[in-house]
């Protein structure tokens, strides 16, 4: 079944393929609260981590990039959060131009990679990159075997009605992943084209799903042939033992870089920013792959996990995150995803 509406964000040509890194050291104090934007498994070890370098204790709910730009805006007037962390970073870059976030310079930026440099230039000073990772899909290789239908390589192979009610993909309102999806189409096909392709894609997807990995999972579950979600959630997958094959493809792709932001109004903001310098710092980044996240990590004295998708071998966009960060790009985007292709269900 398709969930309902709800609503999220991207922006460019921020150069991937390299690497940077800190640390940080905080005080004990009141409880930090932490909007997690990242997998379930992250948030959690990434508390705990917190807690263990600063001695202060952290709260934090896991929910999806939309959903978090929703909560933030409707509590412009009495946040009850100090901290967004994870996500996809197009959803900051929107909160940061509507005045929802507090600039913050840690002393770690100097150890980020070009492309997390440059994200931080765009973002004013309001959000800092923490890690990347490239869109595709990945397909269970015994459901394939079983309904005897092609290996799809393409993005326009998913049209086929080889794959008819069998495809999940995540809603662009609520998850940044979608979201990510949508601008990267409308980036390699013209958005016209890429909103003919959502609207024949639309015909083989069975659910437009809240979270953005949910897709792969239910892969992974043999719930459904194929999802289209970030490379790295479908190796989390596979280390775990499924049978999902991912792809990159062949068109090229759009990619995330997610990120980290204090709150305007954030009740601890000495702690927060103790927690950006953290998230910023190699000893930060490292509790990903602890958590089985194979994200690339924005500090170049980060370690590459082993089995992180080599995106510089992957065709990608020059993505354009000045442009599908704004708020006035992703609102009209998303209004049209919600009339051409939401409403015809
Ligand atoms: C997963 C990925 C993250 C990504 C996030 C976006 O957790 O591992 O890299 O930033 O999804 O979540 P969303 O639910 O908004 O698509």
């Amino acid at each position: 079944m398709r969930e309902a509406k709800v609503r999220t964000i991207t922006a460019l040509g921020l150069g991937l393929g390299l690497w940077l890194g800190s640390s940080g050291i905080g005080t004990a104090g009141a409880t930090l609260n932490v909007l997690c934007g990242v997998d379930e498994s992250w948030c959690g070890v990434m508390a705990a981590a917190f807690r263990a370098n600063s001695g202060t204790d952290v709260v934090m709910t896991r929910k999806s990039s939309g959903e978090i730009l929703d909560q933030v805006r409707a509590e412009r007037q009495h946040p009850t959060v100090d901290v967004w962390w994870g996500g996809t970073g197009d959803a900051h870059l929107q909160a940061g131009s509507e005045g929802l976030l507090q600039p913050y310079r840690s002393n770690n930026e100097r150890d980020l990679l070009p492309w997390a440099q440059n994200f931080l230039a765009l973002s004013g000073g309001r959000s800092a990159g923490i890690y990347a990772g490239a869109l595709g899909f990945a397909y269970n290789a015994e459901l394939l075997a079983r309904y005897e239908v092609p290996a799809p390589t393409c993005w326009k192979d998913l049209t086929s009605s080889a794959y008819r009610g069998r495809i999940q993909t995540g809603n662009p309102n609520s998850s940044g992943t979608a979201f990510t999806m949508l601008a990267a189409l409308v980036q390699l096909f013209g958005e016209d084209e890429a909103f003919r392709f959502m609207g024949d894609l639309d015909r083989n997807v069975t659910e437009y799903t809240k979270s953005g990995s949910a897709p792969v999972k239910a892969a992974a579950r043999g719930e459904t042939l194929i999802g289209i979600s970030f490379m790295h959630d479908a190796v989390t997958q596979k280390q775990a033992g499924s049978p999902l094959v991912i792809v990159a493809p062949c068109e090229g792709t759009g990619y995330e870089i997610g990120a980290v932001s204090i709150l305007k109004g954030a009740r601890n903001l000495e702690t927060a920013r103790r927690f950006v310098d953290f998230a910023l710092s190699p000893e930060g980044q490292a509790t990903g792959v602890v958590a089985g996240q194979y994200q690339v990590p924005s500090n170049a004295k980060a370690a590459l996990p082993a089995a992180a998708p080599d995106i510089s071998m992957i065709k990608m966009v020059d993505y354009d995150f000045a442009t599908f960060g704004s708020p006035e790009e992703r609102s009209r985007l998303l209004r049209r995803f919600d009339t051409e292709i939401l409403a015809t269900n």
